[in-house]
């Protein structure tokens, strides 16, 4: 992959279009978590310092081509300021006049936020007139967003065609640490994917079958692979429809060689309640009214040993119920094991995904992790092995 780097550009005077993913948990206006605005601050700084105007396009939730006063993105103002340490001007819309007043005002190193992209259905319609309007305001772009880089949007895709694109530091970063973990991996390569439904992963699971050395099999969707194979699952979560699609990733797996690691014993309650009484059980010994919870001490002790052999870790989706103790056990141990080979540099470990990156919290262990993405579906996505429109722009 060939891309343009920031470090090596020309900033001075110029009026950069850096495109940010500031979609973050909103409740009555305030922003709950600034993860993904402290993400943007490395780029942002970097632009600022080199003298060029720095402007913010970013979008939030689906207002579908019209303007949602609820979602404005005008709440991300204050904490942005804080966390930059100067004042963010505001444009109320992210083309035409709005937008061209605010960025003519700005002096070299100002920084500057335009108003929500999605209030303009150009925008996901990825309008090449749209793109003409946010391209007329800029001179360079940069792509910020891996998070929202699974879209093919105006503001993620087109615009990037028109102006000298560039990668921002987070999206570089990002870059690099998948790039890592699944595009020119040291080997062995575990996977770890885990969660409730198989249907969602189907994609997920039959591409990394064909690139990993071993991948482990937990949560919800192990139940839908172990029915497959023959066992009892009780009262628990199932896609029984899904019973041949599980058996054909295993066969894929097989032909790949590909080593499977579904679980060897599991941990069951009769109930999905915080302090539950539970038990550990052997494959197929569950009762009518049981529900498989969480892997159990065998199946993680293995997954610890799997991590040993490893070089190379990408994890996403819980091995069990994780947000209700004590069915976060597998999770949380699986979790401490792989944050302590990644310290002493034994193992390279990727996480990502919403939850997974909750579990990752939950665990304590967030900040030892190699990289932990915080891209939803674009996440998801590569890991399906698909084109990131966002990032097939910035190539050159
Ligand atoms: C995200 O929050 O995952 C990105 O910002 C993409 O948002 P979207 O799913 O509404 O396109």
């Amino acid at each position: 992959m060939t891309f343009r780097t920031l470090q090596d550009a020309d900033l001075k005077g110029k009026t950069a279009l850096v495109r940010v993913d500031f979609n973050v948990p909103m409740e009555n206006g305030q922003v709950q978590d600034d993860t993904r605005l402290c993400a943007a601050l490395p780029t942002i700084e970097l632009l600022s310092k080199a003298g060029a105007k720095v402007v913010l396009l970013a979008h939030f939730d689906r207002p579908k081509g019209k303007r949602v006063p609820e979602m404005s993105l005008k709440p991300v103002l204050d904490p942005l300021s804080a966390l930059v340490r100067k004042p963010v001007a505001w444009a109320d819309d992210c083309i035409g006049d709005p937008a061209r007043n605010v960025i003519s005002a700005m002096k070299p190193g100002d920084v500057a936020l335009l108003e929500n992209l999605r209030y303009h259905a150009g925008e996901e319609k990825n309008d090449p007139a749209f793109a003409q309007e946010l391209a007329k305001l800029g001179d360079i772009y940069v792509n910020d967003a891996f998070s929202a880089a699974h879209r093919a949007h105006a503001s993620t895709e087109s615009v990037a065609r028109l102006l000298p694109a560039y990668p921002g530091l987070s999206m570089e970063r990002e870059l690099n640490a998948l790039n890592a973990a699944l595009g020119n991996p040291q080997r062995p390569v575990l996977g770890i994917v885990g969660g409730s439904k198989v249907s969602t992963k189907l994609d997920l699971l039959k591409n990394l079958v064909t690139k990993l050395d071993k991948l482990a099999i937990g949560g919800g969707m192990a139940n839908t692979f172990l029915y497959a194979q023959g066992h009892d699952v009780g009262a628990s979560y199932c896609e029984k429809d899904l019973a041949e699609t599980a058996r054909e990733i295993i066969r894929l797996a097989g032909q790949s060689k590909c080593e499977l690691l579904l679980p060897i014993d599991i941990v069951v309650a009769e109930q999905m309640a915080a302090g539950a009484p539970t038990r550990v059980r052997g494959l197929g010994n569950v009762d009518d009214h049981e529900r498989i919870l969480d892997a159990g001490p065998e199946t993680v002790a293995r997954l610890k040993r799997a991590m040993a052999h490893s070089k190379t870790l990408i994890w996403n989706g819980p091995l069990g119920v994780f947000e209700i103790p004590p069915f976060d056990k597998g999770t949380v141990e699986a979790a401490k094991e792989a944050a302590r080979l990644a310290k002493e540099g034994k193992l390279v470990a990727v996480a990502g995904g919403g939850d997974t990156v909750s579990a990752m919290h939950h665990a304590g262990v967030a900040q030892d992790l190699t990289f932990i993405s915080t891209a939803g579906g674009a996440f998801l996505e590569w890991m399906e092995g698909k084109v990131l429109p966002g990032v097939e722009a910035l190539k050159v």
